[in-house]
Parts: structure tokens; C-alpha cells; sequence
């Protein structure tokens, strides 16, 4: 393709499911021109030809965003094609379930490479980019993990609380460069209606399933173009995943023994899983934008959110008072 200076360009990684694919329907509605990174190509490229019916211009690039050389490519071919590029979304990832000590080494390793290793890859050639041309927003996609930790997800959890982190940090390092046209925000969804569970790495021996409030990809992709307009540091998807955070500032203690039964409640099925490395290492065979797990009405959650926080606010309060004593 030959070079063309268009308007808007935003690179997404992840593009060929979920979030990440719901996100490039969303920017190429706002008329931006996309560059679509994951590594199944063929699913990318359907996800690239929907895009085109918007009108924009979209291309798919192979990428296995564990590997830096194939994320520097990436920026490489967008500013190539579109000679420059506005956005970055780094959203790219995996999940992994199990308890920590049966997880291999390998894996762990793997995930970083890919949830952290990738983003700080994205970040090194955004933000060179956006230097070089004086304006631009890096968007990564962390989660909820990144503020509160659940059990049985360590190398995720980890992960995204890098993420948030790093987010932080590069923010700070822009302040004092005064690059005021330069963004780094940082979203974090809830859980959200896409294949990510079925894919995931899972060492638990028994299958995962979505905890619910579950949200809409395209909840979250509204979040992103939003962001590509008015940037902010951080941002949570769905009012309900503030509470956690609010709760462990109140009571670490209490919120870890109430969250981690709500966890093992919600986030598993009764049955047995195989065990195994998900997509970790390779692509899944799964070609869809959703997971199926989108809310049924359910009470039962509610109540039992409604238990857990009520509980650590008395407790807190209780404790606060005896304290005072
Ligand atoms: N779903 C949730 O409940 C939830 C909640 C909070 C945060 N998030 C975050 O949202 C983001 C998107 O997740 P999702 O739920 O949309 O997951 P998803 O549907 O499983 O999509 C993950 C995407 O990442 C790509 N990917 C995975 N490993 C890769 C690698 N090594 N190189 C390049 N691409 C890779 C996959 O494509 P290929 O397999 O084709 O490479 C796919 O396009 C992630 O950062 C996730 O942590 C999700």
C-alpha cells in the first residue's frame, strides 16, 4: 500500500476478539483508520474487511505481541501505511487460572511476556512515535486486577497491576518532559462478555466461567473511543468495580477473606476442566467476538456482594472504634 497521510490512525493489539475487536468497530464508525494486530491473520483480516464497510482504511498485521521485534514491525508498517499513527491501544493478553504452585514456570513467564513485556513494547514505540510528532495517546487495557487481587490468578493479577503502574509512572515522566499533547491512559473493565475464559490457561482442575456484573465489549470499547477524545489517567469500567477498591482501602484484611469466597463461588463451574496452557502459546480456534456469558438476572450475586461489603464496613468500623478506645 502505498503511503497516505490520513487523519486518524489508531493501532489496536488484540484486535482479532473481544475487546479489542469490538474497539475497531467503534474507532472505524469515528472514521479512524485502523491497524489491527493479533496472530491469527485470517480472523483479523474479517475483522478488517468489517471495519472497510465504515469507510476508513484498515490493515491486519500479524503480531505475537510477546515478541518485542514484532511489536517494533508493527509501529514500523503503520507509520509506513498511514505515515503516522494518533492512537496505540495495548490490549493484548491472557489469563491463567490455578493455584500459584501449580502453575509452571513457563507459563508464568509466558504471560508476563505477553500482559506486561507486550505493553512495555507498545508503550516504547508509541511513545517514541508520539514524540516524534508531538502528540499522540497510548491506551492500555488493564483491568479491575489492576487495583484489587483475586485468588487462583496470580500471574494475571500481577500482570495488571504492572500495567496500572507503568501507566502511572510514564504519565509522571511526561508531566516533568512537559509533553502535554502526549496521553497514557490506563482502562479498567470489570468482567466483560468476551472469549477470554474460555481460552484461559487453566492449572484450577475446574472450569472458570465469567464473574458476574459482566459488561458488553462494546461497553468498554465506548470507554476507549471516549478516551481517544478526552484522555484521562484511569478508568473503570462499570460503577461496581469501584467497590472493591474502596472496600480493600478500608480493610485489606477483611475484603481479602470475603473476596476470596466470592471468587471461588462465581468464577468456577462445578465441573472439571482439562487441564492446560489455553492460548498462551498459540492461538485459540475461537473465532468470536463474545464469550456467551453475557448477565442472566441473578440475585444471588448481589446478595452476596451486599454481604461482603456490608460486613467489612461494620467490621471496619468496629475496629476503628475499639482503636479510638
Ligand atoms: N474479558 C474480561 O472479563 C476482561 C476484564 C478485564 C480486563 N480485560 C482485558 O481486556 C483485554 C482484552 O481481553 P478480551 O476479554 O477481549 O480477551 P480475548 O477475547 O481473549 O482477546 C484477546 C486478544 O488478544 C490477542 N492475543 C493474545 N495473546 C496474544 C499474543 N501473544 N500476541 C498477539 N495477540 C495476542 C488475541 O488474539 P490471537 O489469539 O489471535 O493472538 C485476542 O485478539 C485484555 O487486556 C484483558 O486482560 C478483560
Amino acid at each position: 500500500m502505498e503511503q497516505t497521510i490520513t487523519d486518524k490512525v489508531a493501532v489496536i493489539t488484540g484486535a482479532s476478539s473481544g475487546i479489542g475487536e469490538a474497539t475497531a468497530y467503534a474507532l472505524a464508525k469515528k472514521g479512524f483508520n485502523l491497524v489491527l494486530a493479533a496472530r491469527r491473520n485470517d480472523v483479523l483480516e474479517d475483522v478488517a474487511k468489517k471495519c472497510r464497510k465504515e469507510g476508513i482504511q484498515a490493515i491486519a498485521i500479524k503480531t505475537d505481541t510477546s515478541k518485542a521485534d514484532d511489536v517494533a514491525r508493527l509501529s514500523e508498517k503503520a507509520i509506513n501505511t498511514f505515515g503516522h499513527y494518533d492512537v496505540w491501544v495495548n490490549n493484548a493478553s491472557n489469563i491463567m487460572y490455578g493455584r500459584f504452585l501449580d502453575i509452571k514456570d513457563e507459563e508464568f513467564r509466558q504471560l508476563i511476556e505477553t500482559n506486561l513485556f507486550g505493553y512495555v513494547a507498545g508503550a516504547r514505540a508509541a511513545l517514541q512515535q508520539f514524540q516524534n510528532q508531538g502528540h499522540g495517546t497510548l491506551i492500555n487495557v488493564a483491568s479491575a486486577y489492576g487495583g484489587v487481587a483475586a485468588p487462583y490468578s496470580s500471574a494475571y493479577v500481577a500482570s495488571k497491576f504492572a500495567v496500572r503502574g507503568l501507566g502511572s509512572a510514564l504519565r509522571q515522566e511526561l508531566i516533568a518532559d512537559r509533553q502535554h499533547n502526549i496521553h497514557v491512559c490506563t482502562v479498567m473493565p470489570g468482567t466483560v462478555d468476551t472469549p477470554i475464559y474460555q481460552n484461559a490457561a487453566n492449572r484450577m482442575e475446574r472450569a472458570v466461567k465469567a464473574m458476574p456484573p459482566v459488561f458488553s465489549p462494546e461497553r468498554v470499547a465506548g470507554v476507549i473511543v471516549s478516551l481517544t477524545e478526552h484522555p484521562k489517567p484511569e478508568v473503570s469500567v462499570g460503577r461496581s468495580m469501584r467497590v472493591p477498591m474502596i472496600l480493600f482501602n478500608l480493610s485489606p484484611r477483611l475484603f481479602e477473606a470475603g473476596f476470596s469466597k466470592y471468587v471461588a463461588k462465581f468464577n468456577y463451574q462445578d465441573q472439571p476442566s482439562v487441564p492446560g496452557s489455553g492460548n498462551l502459546f498459540k492461538p485459540s480456534d475461537n473465532a468470536s467476538m463474545r464469550g456467551g456469558w453475557a448477565m442472566k438476572r441473578s440475585l444471588k450475586f448481589v446478595g452476596f456482594g451486599v454481604v461482603i461489603t456490608a460486613t467489612t464496613v461494620i467490621m471496619a468500623i468496629l475496629k476503628g472504634s475499639k482503636g479510638r478506645k
